[in-house]
């Protein structure tokens, strides 16, 4: 692996406490860590136990730089291969959403030309305000790549999504970064698991997509260098490191993900979206009455997501679509693709007896201009790495 040197922006969250070890690791990769700290910083981690683990000494004011002739806060914000934002504070982002720069670590991330990572951490309650939203979509637009936060229980005692990515996985998103693949400087979308449609507050419309077959995917497109925004809806298995992972729960909130991430070169379209939601979600829970009649589910249709994605005016270049059909496998996916105008469509049987939803292999066929190509059965590994290869070599 080559050396690569990252700038390291701490801003003053409880999950800087995690971030000499981040240091470490990355430092044992044979990276080169510049480390910037905000004054609140410090108050979570000493600038001394940073400086030691990375080697370097640490920035936390304009000033610092001044008595470095050969080197101002310009130049310095160019002089790494990627800056690394962790944690990234609610405040830090607004900064950088809005173009504030009246510190060190928001001057640097205005005036740099380099790629910039973030791992955000806050309350949970913040993370869901609307204005972070907001700038968080704003980042997003810019090219800043979001890794996390993660659910769980936060230092302040609430729950819910707000906690620092991983070390492993803000490791995972620096090495995809730096990864050298056939995919390298392209963009693609995955989008994966099922979809959530709320009847009430407790109950919802599901199915059995577990997100094994998307997060493959998302994996292997990775791992040929590709930097992937992976949609996925509530799945049974655990996101892929090492991409930009947007939650959802049901097909509306997919299709607007989806459409704040474009444009991508390529869509790959492997989420098992519900085709019908309540045409009106009940506030309340609804209650069983001993003589009221049964109750009546309206269903409105959802959008179509793979649809949209081709015809769009943001139509990726590539646009990868799955039939999953229990009977007449080939004539329903055929007849699927023209309909959804996407370019190729892998087709599956999961009838029940195959094993396919929630399983761990997978027997499919490729479906694009040319006609239909079987492929053997194989792992769901198999399958994501042979139609990665594939996108790779169309996206040449
Ligand atoms: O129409 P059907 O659900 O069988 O189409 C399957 C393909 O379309 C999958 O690629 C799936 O991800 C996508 N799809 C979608 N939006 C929907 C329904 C399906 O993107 N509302």
């Amino acid at each position: 692996m080559d050396a690569k040197t990252i700038i390291l922006i701490i801003s003053g969250g409880i999950a800087a406490v995690k971030i000499p070890e981040l240091i470490r690791r990355l430092r044992d990769q044979g990276r080169s860590v510049i480390p910037v700290m905000t004054k609140a910083a410090h108050e979570f981690v000493t600038p001394l136990s940073v400086s030691a683990l990375a080697e370097h000494r640490v920035y936390t004011d304009l000033f610092d730089l001044t008595d470095e002739a050969e080197m101002g806060h310009i130049e310095l914000s160019r002089s790494a291969d990627i800056v690394l934002v962790a944690p990234g504070t609610a405040n830090l982002v607004a900064k950088m959403a809005h173009g504030f720069a009246d510190d060190l670590a928001s001057t640097l991330l205005l005036a740099t030309d380099t790629p910039v990572i973030i791992a955000p951490s806050m309350n949970v309650r913040m993370w869901e305000h609307p204005t972070t939203c907001r700038n968080l979509a704003q980042l997003r637009a810019d090219g800043v790549r979001v890794i996390g936060p993660n659910k769980g229980v936060m230092a302040c005692g609430e729950f819910g999504y707000g906690r620092m990515a991983e070390v492993t996985e803000i490791l995972g998103a620096v090495d995809g970064f730096f990864k050298v693949g056939p995919l390298q400087g392209k963009h693609a979308l995955v989008t994966s698991g099922p979809t959530h449609e709320p009847i009430d507050p407790v109950r919802y419309i599901a199915n059995r997509s577990s997100g094994a077959q998307g997060t493959a995917i998302a994996a292997a497109l990775r791992d040929l260098g590709a930097r992937v925004s992976f949609v996925t809806g509530p799945a049974d298995v655990a996101s892929p490191s090492g991409v930009e992972i947007h939650r959802v729960q049901t097909a509306v909130e997919m299709l607007q993900a989806v459409r704040s991430i474009l444009p991508v070169d390529v869509a790959v379209c492997a989420a098992a979206v519900a085709d019908w939601r309540m045409a009106s979600a009940h506030d309340q829970k609804m209650k069983k009455t001993t003589s009221g009649p049964l109750p009546n589910l309206e269903f409105a249709e959802n959008p179509d997501i793979l649809a949209d994605l081709s015809k769009g005016v943001h139509r990726p270049r590539l646009v990868v679509g799955f039939a999953a059909e229990t009977e007449y496998v080939i004539k329903n996916a055929t007849a699927k693709r023209l309909r959804k105008g996407c370019d190729w469509i892998v087709a599956n049987d999961v009838s029940s007896d195959t094993g396919v939803m929630g399983g761990q292999k997978n027997t499919v066929t490729l479906i694009d201009d040319n006609g239909a190509e079987a492929w053997d059965e194989m792992p769901k590994e198999g399958v994501a790495k042979r139609l990665a290869l594939r996108i790779a070599q169309d996206l040449k």
